[in-house]
């Protein structure tokens, strides 16, 4: 059944039917390379860069299943640290809405030959992070009990996104299954505001303690970095599984190797 470019394969699993829909033509937005060849890295930047412009624009899968990227809408992060001097929280974020992505800029799009892990750096004019918390814990000593409105502003944003990825084959294509993302951040400024930090105690305690915040903004964010990278993470996880689940690993790169043959084929027929 060819929709256009896209299959939609039938697979008998032992327990039903599944329906898996992917591309198998090329779109023409996605610029093919060679990682066999020299100046992969510069082509594969390139074709990132072009392939991410696309998908804010929006792919209609995508925006199906993700919604839309600028602003993008994640579900609830709940977060527990306790084991750091700066801060020691539990924090339940919902209705989170992060803007900024739409303007992201891919400095660098690394695949190792090895494993076909991706090493990539985004950059960020800003990002802004909305959300409605639910916090109990301390930061920068201040013992936080309190919930209601939250935003953060990053501007200047580096994203250094290591990806782990799995090969596999689909309907004769090879596919990344995309199996973790981890991300080391560097920011240039950062503006945070927590409404109701003490239940509403006190009004002009929790304005002063978001005047500390600010005025110690990097101690702030080194407290709540681990936070941060997490929405960040669990967010391009599950926009990049979305994306190279529809989309054959080979539109990427031309000369990827089969799973079969990367793997072997003992191991795969195990599996
Ligand atoms: C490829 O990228 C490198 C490093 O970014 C750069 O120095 C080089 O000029 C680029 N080559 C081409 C052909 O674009
Ligand atoms: C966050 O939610 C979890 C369960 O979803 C709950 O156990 C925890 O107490 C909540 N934390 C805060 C600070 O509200
Ligand atoms: C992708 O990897 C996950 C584990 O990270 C696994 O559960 C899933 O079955 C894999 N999917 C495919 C199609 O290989």
């Amino acid at each position: 059944m060819y929709i256009t470019g896209l299959l939609v394969l039938m697979l008998m699993l032992f327990d039903g039917i599944e329906c898996v829909a992917f591309y198998t033509e090329k779109p023409s937005y996605i610029e093919s390379c060679r990682i066999y060849e020299p100046e992969f890295t510069n082509c594969s930047t390139r074709s990132i860069q072009g392939f991410m412009n696309q998908v804010i624009k929006g792919i209609p899968e995508i925006d199906e299943t993700f919604g839309p990227i600028d602003p993008m809408k994640q579900d609830q992060l709940v977060f527990n640290q306790d084991n750091s001097d700066v801060a020691s929280i539990s924090a339940n974020l919902t209705e989170m809405l992060i803007r900024g992505f739409g303007k992201m800029v891919i400095k660098e799009s690394k695949v190792s030959k090895k494993d076909f892990s991706w090493l990539t750096k985004i950059y960020l004019p800003t990002m802004r992070l909305d959300c409605k918390y639910k916090m109990i814990g301390r930061i920068l000593l201040v013992p936080l009990r309190g919930g209601g409105d939250m935003s953060m502003e990053i501007d200047d944003l580096n994203i250094l996104m290591i990806t782990r990825t799995h090969l596999y084959e689909k309907g004769g294509y090879t596919f990344y299954n995309v199996t973790s993302v981890r991300v080391k951040l560097e920011v240039g400024k950062v503006k945070t505001h927590m409404d109701n930090l003490f239940n509403g105690r006190s009004k002009e305690v929790e304005q002063g303690t978001n005047q500390f915040f600010n005025e110690n903004w990097r101690d702030l964010f080194e407290a709540l970095r681990p936070l941060v990278a997490e929405t960040v993470e669990r967010t391009l996880l599950k926009l990049l599984q979305q994306l190279f689940n529809l989309i054959p690993a080979n539109f990427f790169v031309e000369d990827i190797p089969n799973s079969l043959n990367l793997y072997g084929r003992k191991t795969q027929l195990i599996a």
